[in-house]
């Protein structure tokens, strides 16, 4: 992965970036050694080269054992909990996935709303398929994965019996501790582990994400191997999560506080959404951190396009690159031309995207949009299990030069009060 800074010339000085680096060194330093704020919490940092090899093993095996006995996966889970597993999925088998032509099971995601619509669709869905359920939630106590755990349950323990529908629930949790670890415990199901030095959203690369991504036919060691490149090119104080991390600081410092996150595949709209919730809640609170938000282009170029090129709102945009499309398809000639587009004859789709990106690109920074720019040879495996880590690292490195913990969350728990209390919760007054 290559990251380009030339599109924030005259946004960023070379004055700013050499001040700024004794702090970064800092931030580095803290982040490896385990001396900054939330250092309970990094268990992801070497999670690429240390992850627990029989947990990784048996991850696989399972995948296997569900892709043999069912044609529907619900993976149960909110945030952190299930974002990172449908953001790959959909990355590397396109947002279509269940709807292509396939021999792995189809993957749907529940408890991650509190929608009574969305809950009685998938119960539609399940009718007349196999089913196996992926409960993830590291707390064991989120309300809306055991709501939706507990309806889901109740169809599979009708649908096959309590005993057979056990054989079919994989729960996701706290080693020791919560109520999903009791009610796994009580009911005999196939337990994985979220480690408890991992933090919901850091957790894609745990059991949290890897057995949803393995159902789906993904090569989870090579989506590992990326990560692990990443995490030796992070090792340097210098290096491209950490400057990455210094042009957001900067133009933030200058009152650049919506960052875009741009792609130009559709099927990274829910690595967008990953994204977004990784730096919303671990940089947005006391009173700071940029608002982290994602687009596909062009589709809105169509929609939001005139906004980002000159509305109010002093922003940014880290555009993904990815060099090569992994499909051809050319770009027919019609006999009567009365669209005038016969001049593409023969041109690739995969052209015309490339060019509308540069286009783009080219206009909104002259209209004042500074942009980072990340370049991926492929969307495979490999480049994406970089990515994650290097938006990761990236992450915990901006939130320590902004001087937050970026390992916590207090400001989600202000909502599930009032809930509690509006829903009579016993001990919520
Ligand atoms: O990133 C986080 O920590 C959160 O988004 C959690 O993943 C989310 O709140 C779900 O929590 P849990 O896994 O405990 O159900």
């Amino acid at each position: 992965m290559k990251l380009i800074g030339k599109y924030l010339d005259g946004f960023i000085s070379q004055q700013q970036i050499d001040k700024i680096k004794p702090k970064v060194i800092r931030a580095h330093a803290a982040l490896l050694n385990g001396t900054g704020a939330g250092a309970d919490y990094l268990g992801w940092v070497n999670l690429p080269k240390n992850y627990d090899k029989t947990e990784f093993a048996r991850i696989k095996q399972l995948a296997r054992k569900i892709q043999t006995d069912s044609d529907i996966l619900i993976v149960i889970g909110v945030g952190g909990s299930y974002l990172g597993a449908r953001a790959v999925i959909e990355a590397l088998k396109t947002n279509l996935y269940n709807d292509l032509p396939k021999n792995t099971p189809n993957v749907y995601f529940a408890g991650n709303s509190l929608s009574s619509v969305d809950l009685s669709n998938l119960l539609k869905l399940c009718e007349g398929k196999d089913v196996s359920l992926n409960v993830v939630s590291k707390s064991g106590t989120t309300l809306e994965p055991a709501v939706a755990f507990r309806v889901l349950k109740q169809m599979m323990e009708q649908k096959y019996g309590v005993s057979q529908a056990a054989k079919r629930i994989y729960v996701t949790t706290d080693s020791k501790k919560g109520a999903l670890k009791a009610i796994s415990d009580k009911n005999g199901y196939e337990t994985l582990v979220v480690p408890n030095n991992i933090g919901g959203r850091y957790s894609v690369l745990t059991a949290v994400g890897l057995l949803p991504i393995a159902v789906a036919d993904v090569n989870i060691s090579q989506l590992m191997a990326g990560a692990a490149k990443a995490r030796t090119d992070m090792k340097l104080p210098d290096n491209p999560a950490s400057r990455y991390a210094v042009y957001r600081n900067l133009l933030y410092n200058q009152g650049y506080i919506t960052e875009i996150l741009v792609n130009f595949e559709p099927s990274l709209a829910q690595f967008g959404q990953w994204f977004g919730q990784l730096f919303a809640e671990s940089e947005g609170k006391d009173g700071k951190g940029l608002l982290p938000n994602d687009a596909i282009f062009t589709t809105d170029l169509h929609s939001i396009g005139q906004y980002l090129q000159d509305g109010k709102c002093k922003l940014f945009e880290t555009v993904v690159r990815v060099k090569n499309s992994p499909v051809e398809i050319l770009v027919p000639a019609v006999d009567d031309n009365l669209d005038g587009l016969n001049f593409l004859d023969n041109q690739p789709v995969a052209f015309l995207n490339d060019s509308a990106r540069r286009g783009a690109l080219r206009a909104h920074n002259e209209g004042g949009v500074p942009n980072i720019v990340l370049e991926l040879p492929a969307l495979d495996e490999f480049n994406l299990g970089y990515l994650i880590y290097f938006f990761e690292f990236a992450c915990a490195i901006s939130g320590y030069l902004l001087g937050v913990n970026p390992f916590d969350q207090p400001g989600v728990e202000a909502y599930k009060h009032n809930m509690y209390q509006l829903i009579h919760t016993p001990g919520h007054k």
